[in-house]
C-alpha cells in the first residue's frame, strides 16, 4: 500500500505554485526581499532552492533537471555559497556555483533566477573588505553575472567590528554588485548591532537572515524577534533537517542508503526528533499530502521563506507544493507543541 504522506502534489497544487511565481514583486504570490520600490523591488517566491547539492550529491545533469522543474512550478529564487561544497572529497569550493553559472548560461535565466550566495567559510577566507570583494569578484565568475540579488556574510566574526562588516557588505549594494545584503549564522545581538550600524551610516540595513531551522532544530525566538524588528526576511536553512523530515525516515527501519544518510539519523533520530517528524507525518497524513511539504509549510506558517534542497527532480514536487500549503491553526499547532 502507498504510503500517504509521501504522496504527490496534484496538478491543481502546481498550477497554483506557477501562478505565484508569474506574480510581479508587488503581487500577492511572492515575498518581498529588501525595500527596493518600483523596478528595484524583489519579489521571491515563498520556497528558495537550495544549492549545496549541485555538483555534490546532484550532478550537473541532476541539477539542470531540478532547476528547470522549479522554474517550471512558478519558482525564481535559489541559494549557494562558495564555500559549496569544499567539504567533499576532490572538491575545493566553488562546485555549486559553477553548477548554477552553467545553468544560468544555457538558459539565459541571469535576468529571471534571483541568486542569493555568501562567503566567509572557504579556507583562508574572511569577513574583512579586501577578502570579501574578491571573493565576490570569484563567484560573479563562476556564476557569470555582474551581480546578485542577495549577498551573505556566511558567519559571523565577533572579534570584528560589526560596523566593519556592514560597511563592506551595503557598499556592495551601493556600488551594484548586489541588489541586497544578508546575515548568515549571526547571533540576536549581532544583528541587532549590525541594523544599528547601517542606520547610524546610512547604508542599506541587512535584508535578510539565514540561520538554521526547521520543525526540529527550531530557530531561537530572540534571532527570529530580531530580523523581524529589523524587517529582515527569515530564510532559515535545513528546512527539511537535511532530509530528516521529508518522509523516508522511520523509526522501525533502517535509515535510506543515501550519501547524507547516516549523519542525518546521527543528528535527528532522537525521541525529542522521533516526536516533531510523527507530528509532521500525522499531519501529512491527514492531508494526503507529502510529510515534507507539511514540514515546509509550517515554517511558512511562522514567517518564513525556507531555504530547501532536493537531489533528485522527483523529490521537488513535493518541496514546491509545500511552498504553496497553508496549514489550519490545528495543524501548526501540533507539530509546534511537539518540538
Ligand atoms: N547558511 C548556512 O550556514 C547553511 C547551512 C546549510 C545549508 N544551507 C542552505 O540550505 C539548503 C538546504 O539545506 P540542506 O540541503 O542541508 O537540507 P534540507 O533542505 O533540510 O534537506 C534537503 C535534502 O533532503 C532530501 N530530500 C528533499 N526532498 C525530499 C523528498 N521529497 N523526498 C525524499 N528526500 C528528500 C534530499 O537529500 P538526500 O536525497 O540526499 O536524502 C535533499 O538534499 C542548502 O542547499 C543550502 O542552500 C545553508
Amino acid at each position: 500500500m502507498t504510503d500517504p504522506s509521501t504522496a504527490a502534489p496534484t496538478a491543481d497544487d502546481l498550477d497554483r505554485s506557477r501562478e505565484i511565481g508569474s506574480d510581479t514583486a508587488s503581487g500577492t504570490g511572492t515575498v518581498r526581499l529588501g525595500r527596493g520600490r518600483g523596478d528595484d523591488a524583489i519579489g521571491v517566491f515563498p520556497l528558495c532552492l537550495g544549492g549545496n547539492v549541485f555538483g555534490w550529491t546532484a550532478d550537473e545533469k541532476a541539477s539542470f533537471e531540478i532547476l528547470d522543474a522549479f522554474v517550471e512550478a512558478g519558482g525564481n529564487f535559489v541559494d549557494t555559497a562558495d564555500v559549496y561544497s569544499a567539504w567533499a572529497d576532490g572538491h575545493s569550493g566553488g562546485e555549486s556555483e559553477s553548477v548554477l553559472g552553467a545553468w544560468l548560461r544555457s538558459r539565459r535565466a541571469a535576468g529571471s533566477m534571483h541568486v542569493a550566495t555568501k562567503t566567509g567559510k572557504l579556507p583562508g577566507a574572511d569577513l574583512s573588505a579586501d577578502s570579501v570583494r574578491s571573493s565576490l569578484d570569484a563567484s560573479l565568475e563562476r556564476l557569470g553575472t555582474d551581480s546578485v540579488s542577495l549577498y551573505f556574510a556566511h558567519r559571523d566574526e565577533e572579534e570584528r567590528d560589526v560596523a566593519e562588516i556592514v560597511d563592506t557588505f551595503a557598499g556592495l549594494v551601493v556600488d551594484g554588485r548586489a541588489r541586497t545584503w544578508g546575515l548568515s549564522n549571526f547571533s540576536a545581538e549581532r544583528v541587532d548591532a549590525a541594523v544599528r550600524a547601517a542606520d547610524d551610516a546610512g547604508l542599506p540595513r541587512p535584508a535578510a537572515l539565514q540561520n538554521q531551522g526547521s520543525a526540529v532544530s527550531r530557530t531561537p525566538a530572540d534571532e527570529v524577534r530580531a530580523a523581524d524588528r529589523a524587517g529582515m526576511l527569515q530564510l532559515p536553512w535545513g528546512a527539511l533537517a537535511s532530509g530528516f523530515l521529508s518522509g523516508k525516515y522511520r523509526r522501525d527501519a533502517d535509515a535510506p542508503k543515501t550519501p547524507r544518510a547516516d549523519a542525518v539519523a546521527e543528528r535527528y533520530a532522537d525521541d525529542a526528533g522521533w516526536a516533531v517528524l510523527d507530528a509532521v507525518r500525522g499531519v501529512a497524513q491527514g492531508r494526503g499530502a507529502p510529510v515534507s511539504a507539511v514540514a515546509i509549510a509550517w515554517l511558512r506558517s511562522q514567517g518564513a521563506v525556507p531555504v530547501a534542497s532536493a537531489s533528485k527532480r522527483h523529490q521537488l514536487d513535493a518541496l514546491v507544493s509545500g511552498a504553496i500549503m497553508e496549514l489550519a491553526a490545528d495543524e501548526v499547532a501540533a507539530i509546534t507543541d511537539a518540538g
